[in-house]
């Protein structure tokens, strides 16, 4: 008899308050250069408007890592061992996992997002679908520590961190939170993980720039998020969306630009912009496969296999921790 989905089914809560995006937002806004962390981007709008980048046709990662989670489910799965103890720090819409789940058949599902009701709708889809799977869903900010829920008496922990979502972090940063994966799921512990690749200039610089302005919608919601939440009043068309690969650092940078001087006031606190002063949103590191193994190695972790696609746009890497 399967199992009712309904009652393998637990959420935990743990994301951050709003005072902590207050305060990152004053802080990040008085500093020079401008800079206010990515993961601000994802309130419940702006979580919906990652998806609909992730439809747009020149955002390839997303349907390029599906095709590998697909294709290489069984690989994959053989790789991960089974009945393996499945953890996704920045879950987001579960859609990924669902690619590797039948092939793997975990034991546990752990998604972990910093966006609670959208996490809260996909990780009950999740376990509505595969009755056999417990699921334990936990609302946090995967960039501090995070208590799991539960930890497995004799299954092996398997991390799943797809979408590229390494690439926020810059390679020092990078390389501190896989040590802390590594750390928390334990020695030899898996870790499969989506990393984009360096490619043409023209083909970053057009994901990050669709037509149909999907992207510089997600990337000025923020400055919404600002005013509903902290009482901000941004003109948000007076902040044009900029986004660029940096060939020197191998990264995308997304800026939201000043169009005019303005000054812009937060709950008391005032802000001076001049015509074209950037407020630095989001980068986007990307890696060749030997890059990102050097830093797989520097962080405690063996690679194991490595898959990519035909046109050598994204990889996936299993790797194991030392
Ligand atoms: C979720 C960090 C992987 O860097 O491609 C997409 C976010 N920003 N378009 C990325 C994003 C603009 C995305 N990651």
């Amino acid at each position: 008899m399967p199992r009712q989905a309904k009652a393998e089914y637990n959420f935990y809560h743990e994301s951050p308050e709003t005072s902590e995006f207050h305060r990152d937002v004053i802080a990040g806004l008085n500093r020079q250069p401008r800079t206010i962390p990515p993961k601000y981007f994802y309130d419940h709008a702006g979580s919906m408007l990652f998806e609909a980048i992730c439809e747009q046709p020149e955002y390839y990662p997303t349907r390029t890592e599906a095709a590998l989670l697909k294709q290489y489910a069984v690989e994959i799965a053989a790789e991960a061992g089974n009945g393996c103890y499945l953890i996704e720090p920045g879950s987001g819409s579960c859609e990924k996992v669902r690619h590797l789940l039948e092939a793997m058949r975990p034991a546990a599902y752990v998604p972990l997002d910093i966006s609670c009701e959208h996490l809260d709708r996909a990780a009950a889809g999740v376990a509505c679908d595969h009755p056999w799977l417990d699921v334990h869903a936990v609302c946090a900010d995967i960039t501090e520590e995070v208590a799991l829920p539960f930890v497995p008496e004799h299954a092996p922990a398997v991390m799943f961190y797809p979408g590229s979502s390494i690439g926020n972090f810059d390679p020092v940063d990078a390389c501190e939170f896989l040590k802390c994966l590594a750390q928390a799921a334990g020695r030899g512990s898996g870790l499969l993980i989506g990393v984009d690749l360096k490619k043409s200039p023209a083909i970053l610089d057009a994901a990050y720039n669709d037509s149909k302005g999907v992207t510089a919608e997600f990337n000025q919601n923020l400055l919404r998020r600002i005013n509903r939440e902290l009482a901000g009043d941004f003109n948000i068309d007076a902040f044009a969306h900029h986004a660029f690969y940096n060939t020197a650092r191998g990264r995308i940078e997304m800026h939201l630009i000043s169009e005019c001087k303005q000054s812009v006031r937060i709950d008391g606190h005032r802000f001076e912009f001049n015509d074209g002063d950037s407020i630095h949103t989001e980068n986007s590191y990307k890696y060749t496969v030997e890059e990102f193994q050097a830093l797989a190695r520097s962080a405690g972790f063996s690679p194991r296999r490595v898959w990519t696609d035909a046109a050598s746009l994204f990889s996936l890497h299993f790797l194991r921790a030392d």
